[in-house]
């Protein structure tokens, strides 16, 4: 059998490519990588993730800081705990994705002349905004989880306010790629090895982050998760701690004897318990996660007593809200507001026992609160005092 010459053998819708002189940018790239198809798959990945994030963000914001309609339910008890794990699990995966498309298309951002109209500049200053508001939402999330605040303002609002401004420039773009995603991806490639061998790569690594930080929520998987800055189990009686005693500067003031719980419910009526006296009420016991912003969560068992016993011996109306205030003399989180379905849960506790243990320094001895579906930044460490707002 006589063999074909190698070159024969390539895929004959190779263009022979014309001097670098006469092409404009993207025609100089030649790779099968670089086409509509492996972009718009790497696009729907992308979109998905983002939108996800976007929503599990939202509801992050908006339990911390309600709409004045608004009222949260205090169950299902996790859903704070999946919604924030989700939040931080399709950010990850969004990295290799972004960096793949990154890749994918670079050639047509460098594209020249820059504008062919002014509609065509208008579109793509929007690509140019949805890249940059992708870049820095991801960079200072990744950031952010691992504790690394090296930039000089405040992640929460600056990420806050970006979601909208990614998620807007996004929406106009998948408005004007729809048509053309939709037709790429509902054919057939003849020639689809290399791209689908490029495409599994980038979801693999995709699949890999996932893998090896989910265990920082989901606990079975624990042992797993060595990207995650925050293992469940690991930490003083087996949680997780972001905030010590020390770096609080409560250590004094929790270690005093003379400490006391005031509650104040109606004007006429002060509650001021020392530990022994709540010691001495009713325990209660309930299996709850602190679920952190950061994406991770662990379960404990806390023993307590019932936020709503103290809150009704004081005479506290049903429909009140309440303000829990830590022995904390500053910081973004040393009180948390506390609506009616959580303080009415019969698992929301001030918990003064953790694991069977009394609770350590660092995790808000002589009390804290612990309430279902609450982002860990609300559930209050080192209480002195429970007012009605
Ligand atoms: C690697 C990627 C990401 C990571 C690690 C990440 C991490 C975080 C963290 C830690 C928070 C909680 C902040 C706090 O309350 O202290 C948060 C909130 C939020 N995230 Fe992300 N995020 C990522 C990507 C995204 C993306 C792609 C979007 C939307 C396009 C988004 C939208 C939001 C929103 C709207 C909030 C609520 C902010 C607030 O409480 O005001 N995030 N994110």
């Amino acid at each position: 059998m006589v063999r074909r010459p190698a070159s024969l053998n390539r895929p004959a819708f190779r263009r022979p490519v014309p001097p670098a002189a006469l092409t404009t940018l993207p025609e100089r790239f030649t790779s099968r990588l670089h086409d509509e198809r492996v972009a718009a798959w790497l696009g729907i990945a992308l979109g998905t993730c983002f939108l996800v994030a976007f929503v599990t963000g939202l509801v992050s914001h908006f339990m911390q800081h309600p709409a004045g309609w608004m009222v949260w339910p205090s169950r299902p008890v996790n859903l704070y705990r999946v919604t924030q794990g989700l939040h931080v699990m399709t950010g990850l995966a969004a990295v290799p994705l972004l960096l793949a498309k990154l890749w994918t298309v670079y050639p047509r951002l460098l594209q020249w002349p820059p504008a062919r109209s002014v509609l065509h500049a208008v579109e793509r200053l929007l690509v140019f905004v949805l890249v940059g508001g992708s870049l820095f939402q991801l960079v200072t999330g990744v950031m952010n989880i691992d504790y690394w605040y090296a930039f000089g303002f405040f992640f929460t609002t600056a990420h806050y306010w970006t979601a909208y401004i990614v998620i807007g420039a996004l929406v106009i773009h998948v408005a004007n790629e729809w048509a053309k995603t939709r037709r790429t991806v509902m054919t057939r490639p003849q020639d689809g090895l290399k791209r689908r061998t490029f495409l599994l790569t980038v979801f693999g690594a995709s699949g890999v982050v996932v893998a090896t930080t989910v265990g920082e929520a989901v606990s079975p998987l624990a042992r797993l998760a060595v990207l995650a800055p925050r293992r469940p189990g690991i930490g003083s009686q087996d949680l997780p701690v972001n905030k010590s005693a020390a770096a609080s500067g409560v250590t004094a003031l929790a270690r005093d004897p003379r400490w006391r719980l005031t509650v104040t419910g109606r004007v006429d009526r002060e509650l001021s318990l020392s530990l022994a006296q709540l010691q001495a009420m009713p325990a209660r016991t309930a299996r709850l996660p602190i679920a952190c912003v950061e994406g991770w969560s662990a379960e404990a068992t806390w023993e307590g007593v019932r936020l709503r016993d103290l809150l009704r011996m004081a005479g506290v109306d049903d429909d009140a809200h309440v303000r829990v205030e830590s022995l904390e003399r500053y910081g973004l989180y040393r009180t948390s507001m506390v609506q009616p379905p959580h303080w009415h849960d019969p698992l929301t506790l001030l918990a003064l026992r953790v694991n069977g243990e009394p609770l350590d320094l660092d995790h808000g001895y002589p009390c804290r609160l612990i309430a279902p579906n609450r982002p860990g930044v609300m559930q209050t460490k080192w209480v002195g005092r429970l007012v009605v707002a």
